[in-house]
């Protein structure tokens, strides 16, 4: 019953971005092809050809656990595009989706109204909108998150803000990324000031910081394909797709920025706060990298 699309466009993906043939994007369309190709050439063959992105890893654990060649549209699925027993473990979960209560919440508060008689379809054009976030207002010259927009919505209309990452935000942009199934990404660079949003996110994905001076990149570029302890590290390639995930471990959803803000935080310094200038826009910039998927959240992780 969750199955609301299941189709991927592989055209869609390797054609994005050529709609959009501004200028502003040149630099980022770059960025985007390569990661795609470095990512598609990786699970290629790790015990052939590309068995040098894999120093580490045990042939044996390869043949048994890993999965290759991998599809473009499958990195859409994080670590279960490549890990076997993420894959089942997934799978075994989503019979009964644990995120379908909060789902159906979500759903229900979308559709209540505020005190004055309005609601969310009154700031929004339909509940499938979250392929189009974020996105870089022009005017406001700044990236607009979901998680803003539904609580700009709120306060627009004499409601108080909700707390971000988790809880009700969370279920409402849930029902909201299902409503949105199978619409594709594709993240705008209309102006300078939005390359320049681009460029602090890009600037964020690779600094390295904390005790033990990591970045993204070593995680989930680099070490992708790897394990850190008991976790598989997911490609950077499509990650953003199924937010907000229910995560066994929070024990609920949660959204991108929370996440977000957890992995800044697992690198060894202070978390930062949620909706910032600076994680608004390294979500500006990861999700670029994933323009052509399709949404297919909600999803359920461990
Ligand atoms: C020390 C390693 C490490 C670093 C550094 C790190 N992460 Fe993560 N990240 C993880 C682990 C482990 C997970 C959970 C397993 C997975 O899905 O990759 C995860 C999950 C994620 C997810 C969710 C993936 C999904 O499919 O649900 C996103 C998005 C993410 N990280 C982004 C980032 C970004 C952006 C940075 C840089 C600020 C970063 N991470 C830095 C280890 C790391």
């Amino acid at each position: 019953m969750f199955k609301k699309t299941g189709k991927i466009i592989l055209a869609a993906i390797t054609l994005s971005g050529v709609a959009y043939a501004g200028e502003f994007n040149t630099q980022a369309e770059k960025d985007r092809i390569a990661m795609q190709e470095y990512f598609l050439e990786k699970f290629s063959d790790p015990l052939g050809k590309s068995s040098k992105y894999f120093p580490y890893v045990d042939k044996e654990e390869i043949k048994e656990k890993y999965i290759w060649p991998v599809k473009l549209e499958d990195f859409a699925h994080g670590t279960a595009a490549w890990y076997k027993p993420t894959k089942e473990q997934l799978a075994q979960i989503n019979d009964f989706p644990p995120y379908e209560i909060p789902l159906d919440e979500g759903r229900e508060l979308y559709n209540t109204a505020f005190a004055n008689g309005k609601s969310y379809a009154d700031c929004f054009e339909k509940p499938g909108v979250k392929h189009e976030y974020p996105y870089f207002d022009v005017e406001r010259n700044e990236v607009i998150t979901l998680g803003q927009a539904i609580n700009e919505c709120r306060e627009a209309n004499g409601e108080t803000p909700l707390r971000y990452g988790k809880g009700d935000i969370a279920k409402i942009m849930a029902y909201m990324a299902y409503e949105s199934r199978g619409e594709v990404i594709n993240v705008e660079i209309p102006n300078e000031a939005a390359k320049q949003a681009y460029e602090n996110g890009k600037k964020m994905f690779y600094k390295q910081r904390g005790y033990f001076s990591l970045n993204c990149v070593e995680c989930h570029v680099d070490g992708s394909g790897q394990r850190i302890r008991a976790e598989a590290l997911s490609p950077t390639l499509g990650q953003v797709t199924h937010f907000p995930v229910y995560r066994i471990k929070w024990g609920g959803l949660g959204t991108m920025q929370r996440r977000l803000a957890g992995c800044v935080r697992d690198t060894g310094v202070e978390k930062p706060k949620m909706q910032t200038k600076a994680l608004k826009e390294l979500e500006f910039f990861v999700t670029y990298m994933s323009n052509g998927f399709e949404i297919n959240g909600p999803d359920t992780r461990k």
